[in-house]
């Protein structure tokens, strides 16, 4: 994948509301589709706020009104053959599992179209919020091929198997309601309070201690592919690890001494 500087990105826009990250799929000319180029600067720009811990959360969104991610770009599909169509497929799941493995909460402020890769991404979020005027879908078989970003294995597990085949096999959308009621985002909101309303959440999650979200949504995105005996060995393992950090012994102490708890952020 192409080298990419963090201080010359093209197709993504990073913004900071103090420990608040929001990234900004940048390409609304194309309503936001993914080529190679904001893929990888999406890695990019994931990898440098995994590792910043200045940073508690991060909300992705995409630019004007009208679309989230309207998908992968259908002109770079157009010419795959077999080695690229699976190497594209192979980085556009990387992606989806370096947001899902972040150790911060990663919200979706699901602004528009969310077809395709861009629904497929939304998926690998840990929570997703949607405008009402949002519409979501995996559309892949109306051009002859099958979601290849993680799209047939979250979306099941996220909405049930009955659910996601019709989705997957119709290839039709759903409405922001009809998301809702299925399962698929967490809530709606008007076009206009979408993303201060999604950050209001991701804030909540910030005023949380660091550590303890990070094992958390590693008990969660791990355990989903494991039995139960084995996820719930899982969970008292990382249980047994929380309990070794000073986060804890200030968490704990914050409670007894009825103040808010100090986390060790930079
Ligand atoms: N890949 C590449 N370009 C895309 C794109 C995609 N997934 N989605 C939209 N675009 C481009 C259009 O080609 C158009 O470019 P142009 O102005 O240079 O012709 C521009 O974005 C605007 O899209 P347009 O189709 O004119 O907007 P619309 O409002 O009429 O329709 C959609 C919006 C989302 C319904 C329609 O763009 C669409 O169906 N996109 C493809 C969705 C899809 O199948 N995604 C899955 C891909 S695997």
């Amino acid at each position: 994948m192409a080298t990419i500087d963090l201080g010359a990105l093209q197709n993504v826009r990073l913004e900071r509301d103090g420990h608040l990250a929001v990234v900004v799929v940048n390409r609304p000319a194309k309503l936001n589709a993914l080529d190679d180029q904001t893929i990888a600067e999406l890695d990019a720009v994931f990898a440098a706020l995994d590792a910043d811990d200045g940073v508690g959360a991060v909300v992705l969104t995409g630019a004007g009104d009208k679309a989230f991610v309207a998908g992968a770009d259908i002109a770079v599909l157009a010419k795959q053959g077999v080695l690229d169509g699976k190497e594209n497929a192979r980085r556009g799941q990387a992606l989806t599992l370096r947001i899902e493995q972040s150790r911060k909460p990663v919200l979706a402020a699901i602004n528009g179209y969310a077809f395709g890769g861009g629904l497929e991404l939304a998926l690998a979020c840990d929570l997703r919020f949607c405008s009402r005027a949002a519409k979501m879908g995996l559309p892949e078989v109306s051009l002859g091929i099958l979601p290849g970003y993680g799209g047939t294995q979250r979306l099941p597990r996220l909405v049930g198997p009955g659910r996601a085949l019709q989705m997957i096999l119709t290839g039709d959308p759903v409405t922001a309601e009809e998301a809702e009621r299925i399962g698929l985002v967490n809530g709606v909101f008007e076009p206009g309070e979408l993303l201060a309303s999604t950050k209001a959440v991701a804030m909540r999650m910030v005023s949380r201690g660091p550590q303890a979200l990070a094992l958390a949504k590693q008990a969660v995105h791990r355990g989903a592919s494991l039995s139960l005996p084995e996820a719930l060995a899982l969970e008292a393992d990382l249980f047994g690890l929380a309990s070794s950090t000073a986060e804890m012994k200030e968490g704990m102490a914050a409670f007894l001494a009825k103040r808010k708890a100090a986390w060790l952020r930079s």
